[in-house]
């Protein structure tokens, strides 16, 4: 089972640029290319939060114009740059989304692999919080297929990245969540956005991984007064691989066409 594990598009009105200086709808049509060429297909696309930059309706519009490309299933998560209402007033009949509250999704038992989408963003803000409602919820998703492979997708990371002036908008709350997976087995991955830059870390006694950006990577800047800033690096998403009896393995994909395929050996 492949799936494809796109993060942070920040897509923006027709014609319009990303901070006025980015296409950032033309480098997600190009992460959409690399992934549309992928022998065998993904079985599912996944998207980590900040689908758009705003939170119009016209960014929507955007997105949906672009995922109307994709042929196989896709499951999406807010990020701290979306709208809640906004974002399920304009996707509703595009990708499954609940009809009110935060926005978790949940694949159940359609594939080998099930993935649960995490909504931890608060409305207005640019962290993200784990509420007890939210943890209870969670709780007892994971309760229903003990056994089930099971990745869980949120937006901010529950974690430090060490990037002083991103993790001041990390998601609140992480050693109950930590926690909370420690307890379940099954759960193989943790998977978040919003830092634009691929880190794996342990979290409760697995990986978490971030996906890198399909637009703009925040600066590597681990210095502790170091200021905010973007570079444009080689764009990319994760290629998550399970096999039966063989694990899950998770790959960096970078977006684009390179020379090819050249002799091996
Ligand atoms: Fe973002």
């Amino acid at each position: 089972m492949l799936i494809a594990h796109l993060s942070d598009p920040h897509l923006r009105a027709k014609g319009e640029l990303y901070q006025g200086l980015v296409d950032s709808n033309a480098m997600f049509d190009l992460a959409l290319d690399t992934l549309l060429a992928l022998r065998p297909a993904p079985d599912l696309v996944i998207i980590g939060g900040d689908l758009v930059d705003g939170g119009t309706e016209a960014e929507y519009e955007t997105v949906r114009t672009a995922l109307q490309r994709l042929g196989q299933p896709v499951f999406v998560i807010p990020g701290n740059h979306d709208d809640r209402e906004t974002f399920r007033r304009c996707l509703h009949d595009l990708v499954r989304l609940p009809d009110e509250g935060p926005l978790h999704f949940d694949t159940h038992a359609q594939w080998p692999v099930r993935v649960i989408g995490f909504d931890v963003t608060v409305p207005g803000q640019h962290y993200g919080e784990i509420t007890e409602a939210s943890l209870a919820w969670l709780e007892q998703r994971l309760a229903e297929r003990p056994d089930q492979p099971t990745m869980l997708l949120m937006h901010q990371p529950p974690v430090d990245s060490g990037m002083g002036f991103i993790d001041t908008y990390k998601c609140f709350g992480g050693d109950r969540l930590a926690a909370l997976v420690a307890r379940h087995d099954n759960v193989e991955r943790v998977l978040c956005g919003h830092i634009h830059r691929f880190m794996q870390i342990g979290f409760g006694g697995r990986q978490l991984m971030t996906a890198p950006s399909t637009t703009t990577a925040i600066a590597l800047r681990l210095e502790e007064d170091a200021s905010p800033a973007s570079f444009v690096e080689p764009p990319a998403f994760l290629l998550h691989h399970w096999r039966k009896g063989g694990g899950l393995a998770t790959h960096w994909v970078p977006v684009g066409r390179f020379p090819g395929p050249l002799p091996f050996f």
